[in-house]
């Protein structure tokens, strides 16, 4: 009777009652495009979990798919299911970071939604966890019984292979399997930890063994990774970048921020941009200096508001019409920024002439143009 009821159908909450205890385990479930996969995995886990009082925190970026809404279907049955739908905001991190700070249990797990991690591991991961032999508990594909099967490709699993080492050895984490997406911890380590870990990337087992800097007591067990049945993986190249920053912002101790890594990263790439555009203008199209470095100054504005959109704000990504009406506002904000680039520029060019010179008054302007572009638009645009 002391048990606050939740909302559900009538039927579900008399035949459901007993499981309306605090749950011990949170079993959070990243979703993007998921909607045939979740039911099937539900359906599983309570035939894997008899005895365990479990929830289940899907979070659903918005899918277009309507996984939001098949999730919720299962809740109304069942109140052990819970749905988190964020609106605008994409990235697999920050997904599982929310979930499991929204859970109340003792023990949250972390697993991919579309059947690709074994279900029927997470009884000996909640034991081992429970057992208090470990704080951290990890599903590996390269310990002893661990394969990862036809589960990724050959190009997917030699990318793996190499960015294991260099989490290892850069950021000596002591992980057989650093990527795994399959894990379950202590909830209040994770609220430890949480002030410390990157919304962005996919990384989030490797951010929390970094952050921890061996504070935790981590468990290795073995599975073989499924192939994916419905649906496809979203992990593409831009990850890999993703994984870069991250191995920075670690190295340097969290010093500077991923975001903050990623807009380096990015206008570093613009000011190469911006110098090809520049030397074309001047010698393929003979433009005169001031239009050539107007024109470069455009060309390397729009390669850089593309990266950061699709790389160091693709949590926040925007969209068709919103894209380009962010590029126009991105222009807009920047044109002082173009004025202050455009007059340095050309007033170092004028006083000495010369390739080198040349060189460095459109280095000099980017440099200008960069600094405003980044203070109006993380405001602005
Ligand atoms: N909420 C949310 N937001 N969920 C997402 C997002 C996102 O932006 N992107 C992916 N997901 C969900 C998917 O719906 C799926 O449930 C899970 O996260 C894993 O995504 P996949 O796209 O299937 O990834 P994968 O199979 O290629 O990669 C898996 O294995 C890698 C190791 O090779 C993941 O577990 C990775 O974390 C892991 O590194
Ligand atoms: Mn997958």
């Amino acid at each position: 009777a002391s048990v606050a009821p939740r909302t559900a159908t009538p039927a579900a909450a008399t035949t459901t009652a007993a499981t309306l205890a605090p749950a011990t385990l949170s079993i959070v479930l990243p979703t993007f495009n998921e909607r045939d996969n979740v039911p099937v995995l539900v359906e599983r886990l309570d035939k894997v979990l008899v005895g365990v009082a479990w929830e289940v925190i899907v979070v659903d970026d918005n899918s277009p798919d309507g996984t939001a809404d098949a999730a919720r279907a299962l809740a109304a049955r069942d109140p052990r299911v819970r749905v988190i739908r964020r609106v605008g905001r994409r990235g697999l991190s920050g997904a599982c970071i929310e979930g499991m700070l929204a859970s109340s249990a003792d023990f949250v797990a972390v697993m991919d939604a579309d059947l690709q991690h074994d279900e029927t591991l997470l009884p000996k991961m909640l034991a081992t966890l429970s057992a208090d032999e470990a704080d951290l508990v990890v599903a590996s594909r390269h310990v002893e019984g661990g394969a990862v099967g036809n589960g990724l490709s050959s190009v997917r699993a030699s990318g793996s292979g190499l960015a294991n080492t260099l989490a290892r050895r850069l950021l000596q984490v002591d992980l057989s399997d650093p990527m795994s997406g399959f894990f379950m911890i202590r909830r209040r380590e994770v609220e430890r930890l949480a002030p410390r870990l990157s919304a962005q990337g996919f990384k989030i087992l490797l951010d929390i063994a970094a952050s921890a800097r061996g504070e935790l007591r981590i468990a290795e067990l073995p599975y073989v990774f499924r192939e994916r049945l419905h649906g496809q993986s979203k992990l593409d190249t831009l990850v890999a970048l993703d994984f870069l920053g991250l191995l920075l912002s670690k190295l340097v101790g969290d010093f500077v921020s991923v975001r903050f890594l990623m807009f380096m990263m990015v206008g570093a790439s613009g000011v190469v941009v911006h110098m090809l555009a520049l030397f074309g203008g001047l010698e393929l199209l003979g433009l005169e200096f001031q239009s050539a470095q107007t024109a470069a100054t455009f060309v390397a504005m729009t390669t850089n508001f593309y990266l950061n959109n699709r790389l160091t704000y693709r949590d926040r990504r925007l969209k068709g019409w919103r894209a380009l009406r962010g590029l126009l506002s991105f222009y807009l904000v920047c044109s002082f920024g173009v004025i202050a680039n455009v007059g340095v520029a050309t007033l170092v060019y004028e006083e000495n002439a010369g390739r080198l010179m040349t060189g460095i008054a459109g280095a000099a302007g980017a440099v200008m143009g960069a600094v405003w572009n980044y203070a109006a638009s993380s405001v602005l645009t």
